[in-house]
């Protein structure tokens, strides 16, 4: 498929503008990666961008530097950290892969492709990151970014996802021998920087010679999609309480299911209908009228709120609130009813 070698120019590319990270070794410094980070600022990039993880990362190795301190901390605080991020279980996966880490590992993350891949939350695209960027194996990593530029670079056609295994079997004739975890990330960078989903920057792009996508006039186009089923519309209703101590009704939702671990308003179940009320406790809800907008992957969410005001002393699980242990849809919900209490 490939009778020339593009990664040298990728790698030159790569050398002057690699984007600073703080999680990356570029490719003027001599440092060894730490493999602690890259495999928290990999586990945290998935379904996200770089501008959403950078604080989150930074705040993760200033509470937990290595992967035995993280292994260390309470399943809460964890949670509560990587509130905002979304797709939860991955908090709760990464927990439990440090704590194999640390206890079967002795604290060492494995260099093998495979080896990485026996761990908790460690699918391909991480096992392949890690081996590549911090271990300089020759693995192929595969994301949306890599699929686009492949995608552009061999005007593959067919849209996504059949043509995944053809985009993987383009990257793996892409990869090289020779610096294997700089042409990972390179290819990555090229993929948010110039060969963006949207009017990519070909005139500047180190690939832009041999890009058949370019040469046909198609790179915008690509990679074609088959269109997204529409989705559903589910309804819910949400209880904020709080007490007159200042205290709020929360709850820590279950380990299994959608937002799971983490903290936030009791409600009803989410349903396409209109949801049956299930107020956490007796007492005088009342409806401001407001609703809460979230997409999660599989359905967009309507959440009603009913607020209630209780005399300190109610029982019930109330405690003192920190917005930004909250995962987003619940924090919206604290944000659109704060001015009702606040004026009640
Ligand atoms: N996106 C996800 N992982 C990345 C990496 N290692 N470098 C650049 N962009 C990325």
């Amino acid at each position: 498929m490939r009778d020339e070698d593009y990664s040298p120019s990728l790698l030159a590319w790569y050398d002057t503008h690699a984007r600073d990270l703080p999680w990356r070794v570029g490719p003027h410094d001599t440092a060894v990666p730490n493999p602690y980070f890259i495999w928290l600022s990999e586990v945290m990039l998935q379904q996200t961008t770089v501008a959403a993880v950078r604080d989150y990362f930074v705040r993760f190795t200033t509470l937990w530097p290595t992967v035995e301190a993280l292994a260390g901390a309470e399943d809460a605080e964890v949670m509560a950290a990587w509130a905002g991020l979304g797709y939860y279980a991955r908090a709760r996966n990464l927990l439990k892969c440090a704590r194999v880490v640390a206890a079967d590992h002795g604290g060492q993350f494995p260099d093998t492709e495979a080896a990485l891949l026996t761990l908790p939350g460690i699918g391909p695209y991480t096992a392949a990151a890690i081996a590549a960027i911090a271990f300089d194996r020759p693995a192929t990593v595969m994301d949306g970014n890599v699929e686009r530029v492949m995608a552009r670079l061999f005007a593959v056609e067919t849209p996504l996802p059949a043509a995944k295994p053809a985009l993987k079997s383009c990257a793996g004739a892409l990869t090289p021998e020779i610096r294997p975890g700089d042409h990972a990330q390179a290819v990555m960078d090229l993929g948010a920087t110039i060969c963006t989903p949207r009017n990519p920057a070909c005139g500047i792009c180190p690939l832009r010679d041999p890009c058949q996508a370019r040469a046909q006039g198609i790179a915008a186009e690509l990679p074609a999609k088959t269109p997204k089923r529409p989705k559903p519309i589910r309804h819910g209703i949400a209880y904020l309480a709080r007490r007159a101590d200042g205290t709020w009704l929360l709850e820590t939702r279950p380990e299994k299911g959608l937002l799971g671990g983490m903290l936030g308003w009791p409600t009803t179940e989410w349903v396409e209908e209109a949801p049956a009320p299930s107020p956490p406790i007796a007492a005088d809800w009342h409806d401001p009228g407001l609703e809460v907008r979230h997409t999660f992957t599989h359905f967009h969410l309507r959440l009603s709120l009913r607020l209630a005001h209780l005399p300190a002393g109610t029982p019930g699980d109330f405690r003192p609130l920190r917005p930004a242990a909250l995962p987003t849809v619940m924090r919206k919900a604290l944000d659109l009813a704060k001015p009702a209490f606040d004026r009640d």
